[in-house]
């Protein structure tokens, strides 16, 4: 076997959605053979729970070194309220592998799945790099007379050169190799004066790329401009929270949070795919959980380690399913979880 995939199915739906897109594989693996060997992994809630273990630093150096790719369901959980097992397990990833590039595209594969009136297919072509090992993410800080009046917390938020420069970079890289034409960065740079750098390292960056033309919002109007003419973006570039925040809106204007695939990537290095949803607790069990997001991130792994035919075959049984009405009740659809998985997994067989 070529490749070796880890996979962490985590919490909640995590489970349910990569059961789907393990489906989806077996199926794929049948047609054309890309060879992926699955490795299941314990780490989540439960598994911490259990041993008080989160994931030991030996596998997390195990991951960036021995597999091919890593696949993640969701994590988050209630019964761990701090999510320590999710800030080690899943920022622990993208962190500790520095994984810089958080990869979140945003395609609308139905007129009908836009909630924004007269807007159709060809409004929505969005690409949102989110930097994904700085900002406010980064843990810096700390607490002070915890649980009394005078409480006090930090959280500081971190931008390095290197880090804004790389996944500006990227952004621009990305664009130019895929026939984009426009690279838009959202910071807050009016209020936060160290947003400055994003600025400085955007005009600089921006102006090698000639042919690529280049525009900045501040986040806020970002936001609202992304729902008013989405049709005038193409590739967002921004900071870890905005990102997160933007991704999220992002999603639903193409149909929501249970088709939206993600990569954390650092090229060269071992990329992690992951839906850009969590566990969602009310759906656990329900057989409603859209799987759609997991197996397009299975497609994206599949092109990610170079079996881009399998790939293609898995994200256009996806686009099949939702022409034909096949879905989860979070898009329309009738069906549940595993009858959608059925269909996806049957149509890659033969098709
Ligand atoms: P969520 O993404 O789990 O849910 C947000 C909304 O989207 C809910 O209405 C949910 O029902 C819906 N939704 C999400 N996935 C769906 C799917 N596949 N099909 C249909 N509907 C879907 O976000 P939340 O409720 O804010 O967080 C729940 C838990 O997940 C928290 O513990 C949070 O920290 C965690 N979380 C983890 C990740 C991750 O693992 N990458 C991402 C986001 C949230
Ligand atoms: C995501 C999630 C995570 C994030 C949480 C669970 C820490 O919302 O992957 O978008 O904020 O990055
Ligand atoms: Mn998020």
């Amino acid at each position: 076997m070529p490749h070796t995939l880890a996979v962490i199915a985590g919490d909640g739906i995590g489970p349910e959605v990569v059961g789907e897109a393990l489906k989806v594989l077996d199926a794929v693996e049948a047609v054309h053979h890309p060879g992926v060997a699955v490795e299941q992994l314990p780490w989540g809630a439960e598994h911490y729970l259990k041993t008080g273990i989160t994931i030991p630093p030996e596998e997390m150096q195990r991951l960036g070194r021995d597999v091919s790719a890593i696949l993640v369901g969701a994590l988050g959980d209630s019964r761990v309220p701090d999510n320590v097992h999710a800030r080690d397990i899943l920022l622990g990833m993208r962190f500790q592998l520095d994984l810089y590039v958080n990869e979140r595209p945003a395609r609308l594969f139905d007129d009908r799945l836009t909630p924004l009136k007269g807007k159709t297919v060809r409004d929505f072509d969005l690409m949102v790099f989110r930097e994904n090992t700085e900002g406010l993410y980064v843990s810096v800080g700390g607490a002070f007379k915890v649980g009394t009046p005078d409480e006090i917390t930090i959280a500081e938020e971190l931008n390095t050169r290197k880090g804004v420069e790389r996944i500006i970079r990227h952004a621009f890289a990305w664009a130019r190799a895929h026939g984009k034409t426009r690279v838009t960065m959202a910071d807050k740079a009016n209020a936060i004066a160290a947003h400055g750098l994003w600025r400085r390292v955007f005009e600089e960056v921006g102006s090698e790329y000639t042919d690529i033309k280049r525009d900045t919002r501040y986040i806020d109007a970002m936001a609202m401009d992304l729902v008013r003419t989405p049709e005038a973006f193409q590739v967002i570039v921004t900071g870890n929270l905005f990102g997160d925040i933007l991704s999220d809106l992002a999603s639903i204007l193409v149909g929501g949070l249970g088709i939206a695939p993600s990569a954390n990537r650092h090229p060269g290095k071992v990329t992690m795919y992951e839906p850009v949803h969590g566990s969602a607790p009310p759906l656990v069990g329900k057989d409603i959980a859209n799987p759609m997001a997991a197996i397009l991130s299975l497609a994206m792994m599949l092109e990610g380690v170079g079996e881009a035919a399998s790939g293609a075959a898995v994200e256009q049984a996806v686009r099949a399913a939702i022409t034909a009405g096949v879905g989860t009740p979070d898009i329309g659809g009738t069906l549940g979880t595993r009858a959608v998985g059925d269909w996806i997994a049957k149509h890659v067989r033969e098709a």
